[in-house]
């Protein structure tokens, strides 16, 4: 036995050494700390709540309020390190917030596309992939020391005005879709081992933000005034969804206040609303000093210690920030806030920092412990990177099929435009420092020669100093493509944009390129938000448009399978395409999503607004066609009522039944749908279902109520069922707010197919 010859002290330290050169000490219950390591909160065999429960008698109220603030101190004498709150992971592991820091093992980490590209490719599958991979490079972060275990991603908030600069951080204007999106990333992170979080998510901001800084108006200062009705079937949806079927660890309240109320204050938001009727488990946290700037800029209370007490009473658990660490002993002091009440908001947070095995001892010896460098920036992670590129670029127009491009007959490529040869404009904001990056230029370089002219010095073009070079290009090559639009000194945080249309001179330069070019000319745009491109969509001379958000890290490689054909687009627009008219008169900060004709006022969102558009909500065309038939349907569907046992208060004649008065479990609407490839390329259909109610004061015109993707080969027909949930997508909110299930004929529109149901209720379910 060879061990024999080595004293076991040696191979344990040896093991020790080995062990914490590759891991991080533990955060807490270190097991090499004797004093602190026997302490009841740090038994795994303890139930969750016992643990929490045993720490929080052990702490006093002076460590107590150190523990409410995103920067939590340490806890020395009961061996409990400092933890940093503030980590965020849009689309990929990010630095944005303090938690993270790139450098040494870990250089950078896989950046996906910008959400709003990754949700054009109404994937389900692939978003929780993302959140998958996402994880697991925030993991191997934490365990190496770089990163936290806490993510405040993703932003669900509505996309609802056009100009928003964080538009495109959301998974766009549909709330059922920002709501599929939600849960679907949040399971991803957070992982499916029950109880216990590989991260800890956190849904933001809640609710109705999605104004940044509009005409003077900023979101520190913005009271929006919503009503019930668009409170319940728009901006409450994605919330609602990533907590109640994501299960989310953590909610985001926001700066603004909604009907004059900071939401970070507000019970009905916060302790009604996400914790008792939604039931979250886990904490709700401020947005970065919503506390500090509803006390200083929007002076709601008179006093700091009130805007504390407000905060904690109002169910707020941690605020990122000083605010409540400064203030909050004095509020209770003065008796405007219990020990208790603090200690209840502690609760939420210790139990998620628990459930992620920080109590845990040494991370090396955790379910997760294993991740490591060699698990950031994987062939396979950066594949994923691409692959969700590809599925999100959307086709806009295609005409006398100039695209697929050939690579023998389009050998000589003209590359011009001001974001041709861009990195970090592909990753959007909220990005981290990416693996690698595959410019535009290098991916089209792939399949053809390239001159490459710049047209404009940035995306501003403010001259046209540069525009000789690249008519030049555009002239001698086999083809043109011209990649413009936007990046972040034009829409980001902070910066909401004051129109639709190109800046500066890029449409000029546009419209003379185009005129001089050889061969076909194509427009890939690059942008968060909407564009008007109206003169693009209209001149014959620009034969194809392609819109690619911001792609990620992988984004040139991508554009430049699309423009070739190895891929085929497959993605839809997950937003309408306004005009630039649709703004000229429109207050961003006029909330209501229904239109008023008394007011003038269009609607927002493909749900109400009738007008023109550039190209629709779920506008994306493909390289091959598909033909889409109803296989199975029915034709009525019977709406069980709950406790209808006296049929003297059961009357069916009225137009529509509460949801609370239906049994909704099990009641689901299903179709079977065949979808044929009747073009000459393999590809990929996304089948968009939508439903028009019948005719009520409450009701949007048409509504997403499914989607489902399905791959279809030449020639051949794919069956793909679609399950709607009736309680859910097929009810309407009355002006009240109150969810109720119309009665009567529903239309089903699947592409040009129309399908009608009619719903009725019954006492017999
Ligand atoms: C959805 O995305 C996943 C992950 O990339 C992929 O495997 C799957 O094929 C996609 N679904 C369809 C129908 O394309
Ligand atoms: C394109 O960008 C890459 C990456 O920044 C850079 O290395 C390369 O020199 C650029 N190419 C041209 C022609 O400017
Ligand atoms: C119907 O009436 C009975 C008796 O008045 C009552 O107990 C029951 O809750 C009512 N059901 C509904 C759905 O209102």
């Amino acid at each position: 036995m060879p061990s024999a010859t080595v004293p076991s002290s040696l191979i344990h330290l040896f093991l020790l050494i080995l062990g914490t050169a590759l891991a991080r000490d533990p955060f807490a219950c270190d097991p090499r700390d004797a004093a602190t390591a026997g302490l009841s909160f740090c038994r795994t065999s303890l139930s969750i709540q016992e643990r929490v429960k045993d720490l929080l008698e052990r702490l006093t109220m002076e460590e107590k309020v150190r523990l409410l603030v995103n920067n939590a101190a340490a806890v020395p004498r009961l061996g409990i390190k400092g933890y940093e709150w503030w980590s965020e992971a849009l689309h990929g592991v990010s630095n944005t917030g303090p938690g993270v820091k790139f450098g040494g093992d870990f250089p950078g980490a896989t950046s996906f596309p910008q959400v709003i590209t990754t949700a054009a490719s109404f994937n389900a599958t692939l978003w929780e992939a993302i959140g998958r991979v996402v994880s697991d490079e925030a993991r191997a972060m934490y365990n190496g020391g770089a990163g936290g275990l806490t993510y405040w991603s993703p932003n669900v908030n509505i996309f609802r005005d056009p100009r928003w600069g964080r538009g495109q951080e959301t998974p766009g204007e549909d709330p059922m879709v920002a709501g599929v999106y939600a849960a679907s990333y949040v399971r991803g992170l957070q992982g499916n081992k029950g109880d216990r979080l590989k991260v800890a998510a956190c849904c933001k901001h809640f609710t109705a933000y999605d104004l940044d800084n509009w005409n003077g108006v900023d979101r520190f200062h913005f009271n929006a005034k919503v009503t019930k009705q668009d409170i319940e079937d728009t901006f409450d949806v994605p919330f609602k969804m990533c907590v109640m079927d994501g299960n989310v660890a953590s909610v985001m309240c926001s700066y603004n206040q909604v009907n004059g109320i900071p939401t970070c204050a507000d019970p009905n938001l916060l302790k009604r609303t996400v914790r008792g009727q939604w039931g979250l488990n886990g904490y709700i946290v401020s947005d970065c000093d919503s506390v500090g700037v509803y006390y200083d800029t929007q002076h709601y209370t008179s006093t700091p210690e009130e805007a504390a007490a407000d905060a904690i009473k109002a169910g707020l658990d941690l605020d990122c920030g000083p605010f409540l660490a400064v203030h909050t002993q004095d509020a209770v002091n003065k008796g405007l806030l219990s020990e208790a009440e603090v200690s209840g908001a502690l609760s939420n947070t210790l139990a998620v920092q628990m459930r992620l095995g920080m109590y845990d001892g040494e991370p090396s010896a955790q379910v997760y412990g294993n991740l490591g460098p060699r698990d950031v920036c994987t062939p396979a992670h950066q594949e994923l990177a691409l692959e969700a590129a590809r599925q999100g670029i959307v086709l806009l127009k295609n005409q006398n099929p100039p695209l697929p491009l050939s690579h023998l007959r389009h050998r000589t490529v003209a590359v011009i435009g001001p974001n041709s040869n861009v990195t970090d404009t592909m990753i959007g904001n909220y990005a981290g420092v990416p693996c690698r990056y595959t410019t535009p230029l290098q991916g089209i370089g792939s399949y053809a020669r390239t001159i490459y002219q710049p047209g404009c010095a940035n995306v501003a073009c403010s001259d046209n100093q540069l525009f000789g070079g690249a008519i030049n290009a555009a002239h001698q090559a086999d083809a043109t493509v011209l990649i413009m639009g936007l990046d972040q000194s034009i829409e980001a945080e902070f910066k909401d944009r004051n129109g639709l249309l190109l800046p500066g001179r890029q449409q000029d330069l546009i419209s003379q390129v185009a005129m001089a070019s050889k061969g076909p000319t194509i427009l890939v745009l690059m942008s968060g938000g909407p564009l008007d491109v109206s003169f693009a969509k209209n001149d014959p001379r620009i034969s194809a448009i392609i819109w690619a958000g911001y792609p990620g890290q992988a984004g040139g490689a991508a554009i430049a399978d699309v423009l070739y054909g190895t891929t085929n687009p497959e993605g839809k627009l997950p937003m309408t395409w306004y005009p630039q008219a649709y703004v000229s008169n429109l207050p961003m900060t006029e909330m209501s999503m229904r239109p008023s004709s008394i007011k003038g006022y269009p609607g927002r969102t493909y749900r109400f607004y009738k007008g023109p558009t550039v190209y629709p909500f779920g506008h994306g065309l493909s390289y091959t066609n598909f033909v889409t038939a109803i296989a199975s349907a029915p034709t009525v569907v019977k709406v069980p009522i709950d406790g209808c046992h006296h049929s003297s208060n059961c009357t069916f004649s009225n137009k529509a039944i509460k949801v609370n008065h239906a049994k909704c479990k099990k009641l689901s609407l299903g179709l079977q749908v065949n979808v044929k490839n009747v073009g000459s390329k393999d590809g990929t259909h996304t089948l968009l279902v939508f439903s028009e109610p019948p005719a009520g004061p409450w009701a949007p015109h048409k509504q997403l109520v499914a989607f489902e993707k399905v791959h279809v080969p030449v020639g051949a027909q794919q069956r793909v069922g679609v399950s709607i949930h009736v309680c859910k997508f097929l009810s309407i909110a009355d002006v009240a707010g109150v969810r109720r299930i119309p009665l009567g004929e529903h239309n089903l529109r699947i592409g040009d197919v129309m399908h009608t149901v009619s719903l009725q209720a019954t006492a017999h379910g």
